[in-house]
C-alpha cells in the first residue's frame, strides 16, 4: 500500500515537475478518484474544488459546489450540457490537466457509483452560478476576517495561513496587488474554456458570485496582501541564535536579529545554470543572511518549488531560503531576496538551486564564487 502511494506521488511529482509524464493507470475506485489526484492529471483531486455535501466534514468551503447528488441533475455548468461525463471531462481536461474519459472508461464508471451513492434524492435541481468581475475598489476589506475566511476555504489549497501546499504557491503580500488577488478569485481559468466565459487565465478555479461575497473578497485581499514572508523571529537578543538549525560554527557568531556584513563570503556570486522551466539569474550574497537573486527568470511551473541551499552541489541535503515561489505569470527579470534560516550562516552553502522539492530536481543552479 504505501509502495503503491509512493508510485503514485513520484508519478504525479514527475508529470508536474519534469513536464513529461504518461497515462498512468488510474486505479478504478469511485472514493479515491473523488479525494486523490489522478495518476494522468496534477495535483488536484475533485475534493479540492467540490465536498460532496455542505457543510463539509472539514469544514472547508471550496471554490466549485457540492457534487454528492451531481449524478441526478439534468442539466450542468449553467444548462449548457445535459451529459455528466461531459461536465466532469470540462473538469478533467481544464482544471486537473488530465485526459477525457470515455463514457465506458471503468475509472469514470467507478467516480459515477461512488458519488450516484451519495445522492439522497432521485432527482436534483440544476445548479446555476454567475462567473463575476471583482469589484473596482478592492481596498478597505478587514485582514483579520480575510485570514479566518481564508483559513477556512482558501487553504484547501494554498494552506494555513497561506503557507502553500502541493496544490498551491504560498501567497506572499509584498508580490501581490490587490487586482491580481480580485482576479485570481473571480475569473482564474482557461481564457479559452469550453465551459466558462470570462476567464482570465490561471490555473486556479475562479470563485462564482455565490461561493464568495464581495466583502468576503475584500477581507481575504486585505488579509493576502498583508501577508509578509514569515520572518524568523530570533527569540532572546543577543542569545544563541534561536533553536532549530544546526548551523556551521561561522554563523552563530553573528547576531541573526542584527545582520552584518562582516563574512568573508559577502560580495560572492552565482550564476543560476538552466536546467527546466527557464530558471536563470544572478545570486548575490549581499549581507551575512540575504541572498540577492537578480535578472531572475521562471517560468513559475512545477509543484513546490524553493530556492534551496547546500554544500556540493548536495541539494537533497540542503536548506529552503524560500517558502514556494511558482506563480502562473512566472518570473521575467526580476529581483529577489532570500534569508539565510536562523541558526544557519553563509559557511553553510557554497550554491544556490532553483529547487523543486517533491521531484528532488533542480531547475536551475550555480555555485558561488
Ligand atoms: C480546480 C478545481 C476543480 C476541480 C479539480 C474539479 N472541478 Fe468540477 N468544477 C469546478 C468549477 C469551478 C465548476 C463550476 C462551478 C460549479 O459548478 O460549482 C465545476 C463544475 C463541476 C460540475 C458541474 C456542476 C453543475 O451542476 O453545473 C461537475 C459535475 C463537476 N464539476 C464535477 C467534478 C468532478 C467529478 C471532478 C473530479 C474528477 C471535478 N469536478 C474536479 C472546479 C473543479
Ligand atoms: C483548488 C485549489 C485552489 C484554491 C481553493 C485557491 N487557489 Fe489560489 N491558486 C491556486 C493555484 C494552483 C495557483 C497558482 C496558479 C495560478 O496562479 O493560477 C493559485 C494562485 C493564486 C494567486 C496568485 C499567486 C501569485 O503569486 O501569482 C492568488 C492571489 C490566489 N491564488 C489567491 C487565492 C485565494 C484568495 C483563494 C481563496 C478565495 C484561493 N486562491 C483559493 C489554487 C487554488
Amino acid at each position: 500500500m504505501a509502495r503503491k502511494w509512493l508510485g503514485l506521488l513520484t508519478l504525479v511529482a514527475a508529470a508536474a515537475c519534469g513536464g513529461s509524464g504518461g497515462d498512468g493507470d488510474a486505479p478504478a475506485n469511485g472514493q479515491e478518484l473523488y479525494e486523490q489526484p489522478h495518476s494522468d492529471g496534477n495535483t488536484f483531486a475533485c475534493a479540492s474544488c467540490h465536498a460532496l455535501s455542505e457543510p463539509a466534514g472539514d469544514g472547508f468551503r471550496r471554490p466549485g459546489h457540492p457534487i454528492g447528488d451531481a449524478t441526478r441533475r439534468p442539466t450542468y455548468k449553467n444548462g449548457q450540457l445535459t451529459s455528466f461525463l461531459d461536465a466532469v471531462n470540462v473538469c478533467r481536461t481544464e482544471w486537473m490537466a488530465a485526459d477525457a474519459w470515455a463514457s465506458g472508461d471503468a475509472s469514470f464508471t467507478a467516480l459515477q457509483s461512488y458519488l450516484d451513492a451519495r445522492a439522497t434524492e432521485p432527482e436534483a435541481p440544476a445548479l446555476s452560478f454567475e462567473v463575476v468581475q471583482p469589484p473596482a475598489d478592492l481596498m478597505g476589506g478587514d485582514p483579520m476576517a480575510g485570514q479566518t475566511f481564508f483559513n477556512g476555504a482558501c487553504a484547501v489549497c494554498h494552506g494555513k495561513d497561506a503557507l502553500g501546499t502541493e496544490r498551491a504557491p504560498r501567497l506572499v503580500g509584498d508580490l501581490l496587488t490587490e487586482e491580481l488577488v480580485g482576479l485570481r478569485v473571480r475569473t482564474s481559468g482557461l481564457p479559452n474554456s469550453t465551459a466558462y466565459q470570462g476567464l482570465t487565465g490561471g490555473r486556479m478555479p475562479f470563485w462564482a458570485a455565490d461561493r464568495i461575497s464581495d466583502t468576503e473578497l475584500l477581507d481575504v485581499v486585505a488579509f493576502v496582501l498583508g501577508n509578509a514572508p514569515p520572518i524568523v523571529d530570533p527569540t532572546g537578543a543577543g542569545g544563541t541564535g534561536g533553536g532549530g538549525g544546526t548551523g556551521g560554527g561561522g554563523g552563530m557568531g553573528a547576531a541573526p536579529s542584527n545582520c552584518g556584513s562582516t563574512h568573508p563570503k559577502v560580495g560572492q556570486t552565482a550564476t543560476l545554470a538552466t536546467r527546466a522551466h527557464m530558471v536563470s539569474g544572478t545570486a548575490t550574497m549581499v549581507d551575512d543572511c540575504t541572498i540577492e537573486i537578480t535578472s531572475f527568470n521562471f517560468d513559475g511551473n512545477g509543484i513546490n518549488v524553493q530556492f534551496y541551499g547546500a554544500i556540493g552541489g548536495d541539494y537533497r541535503n540542503g536548506f529552503s531560503m524560500s517558502g514556494d515561489i511558482r506563480r502562473s505569470e512566472g518570473y521575467s527579470n526580476e529581483t529577489i531576496r532570500v534569508d539565510i534560516p536562523t541558526g544557519l550562516s553563509l559557511d553553510d552553502l557554497d550554491g544556490i538551486s532553483v529547487w523543486c522539492v517533491p521531484a528532488r530536481a533542480s531547475f536551475g543552479d550555480g555555485s558561488f564564487q
